[in-house]
C-alpha cells in the first residue's frame, strides 16, 4: 500500500493542489487519502471535493479546549491509517503533544529562508528588511513554530520595486515545486533527521529501504 498523507490547509490550498498535480503526474507517490480544514470557507475545501480526496471540516471552535480538537485529529489520521501529515498553509499551531505522537512524520512548508523570517509575515518582513534574496524551506514540524529541522530549501531572489504581490507569486511557484520533491523523499524514506539536521540518503538507499 501506498504511503497514506494527510494535508492541513486553512486558506487557498495552492500547495494542496501542486501535491494533486503532482501525484496524477507521478512526481509523487503519495496517496492523498485525507485534506483537514479548520474553517469552512477555505477554498482548499471544495479543491480536495473536486478531486475526490476525502475531507473533514474540523473547526476547533466546536471543541472546549485545543486538547479536545487536537484529540478528534489524531483520532481521524489514526482510523484513516495516515502515515503523513503535510501542513499547507495550515494556520494553527500543533502543540508538543500532538507533534511529538507523529514525531518526524509532520512537514511545513514556509515562504522564507529559514531561520530568517519566522512567522505569519515572512513575505512582508523580507520585504520590510531590504534583502535581496529570500525564499522556501520545508522543514519537519516540531513543538517550537518555523523551527524544525530544514529538509529542502530554494532560493528566489528580490527585484528592484518588488510588491508582496509580486514576491509571492515568484515564492509559490517554487513552494509548488519543492513540496511534492520533499514529500516523496519523505516516502522514499530517504530522510534521516540527526540532532537539527536532515541527512537526504541517496535514491534506492541500502538504509532506506530498511526503515
Ligand atoms: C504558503 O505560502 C505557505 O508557504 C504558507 O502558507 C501559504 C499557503 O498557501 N505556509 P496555499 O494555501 O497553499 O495557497
Amino acid at each position: 500500500m501506498g504511503k497514506r498523507l494527510a494535508v492541513f490547509c486553512s486558506g487557498q490550498g495552492t500547495n494542496l493542489q501542486a501535491l494533486v498535480d503532482a501525484v496524477e503526474q507521478q512526481r509523487c507517490g503519495a496517496e492523498l487519502a485525507l485534506v483537514i480544514v479548520d474553517r469552512p470557507d477555505a477554498p482548499a475545501l471544495e479543491r480536495a471535493q473536486r478531486h475526490q480526496i476525502p475531507s473533514l471540516l474540523i473547526e476547533p471552535r466546536a471543541f472546549a479546549s485545543t486538547e479536545a480538537y487536537e484529540h478528534a485529529l489524531t483520532a481521524h489520521l489514526t482510523q484513516r491509517q495516515i502515515d503523513y501529515v503535510a501542513l499547507a498553509g495550515f494556520m494553527r499551531v500543533l502543540s508538543g503533544a500532538f507533534v511529538d505522537q507523529f514525531r518526524w512524520r509532520i512537514l511545513n512548508i514556509h515562504p522564507a529562508l529559514l531561520p530568517a523570517f519566522k512567522g505569519e509575515r515572512a513575505v512582508e518582513d523580507a520585504l520590510a528588511a531590504g534583502i535581496k534574496v529570500t525564499g522556501v524551506t520545508v522543514h519537519f514540524v516540531t513543538a517550537e513554530v518555523d523551527a524544525g529541522p530544514i529538509i529542502l530549501q530554494q532560493a528566489v531572489p528580490i527585484a528592484d520595486n518588488e510588491t508582496s504581490a509580486s514576491l509571492l507569486t515568484k515564492l509559490h511557484a517554487v513552494e509548488h515545486q519543492l513540496y511534492p520533491q520533499a514529500i516523496q523523499l519523505l516516502i522514499e524514506e530517504r530522510l534521516v533527521v540527526e540532532g537539527n539536521i536532515v541527512n537526504i540518503l541517496p535514491p534506492n538507499n541500502v538504509l532506506g529501504s530498511r526503515l
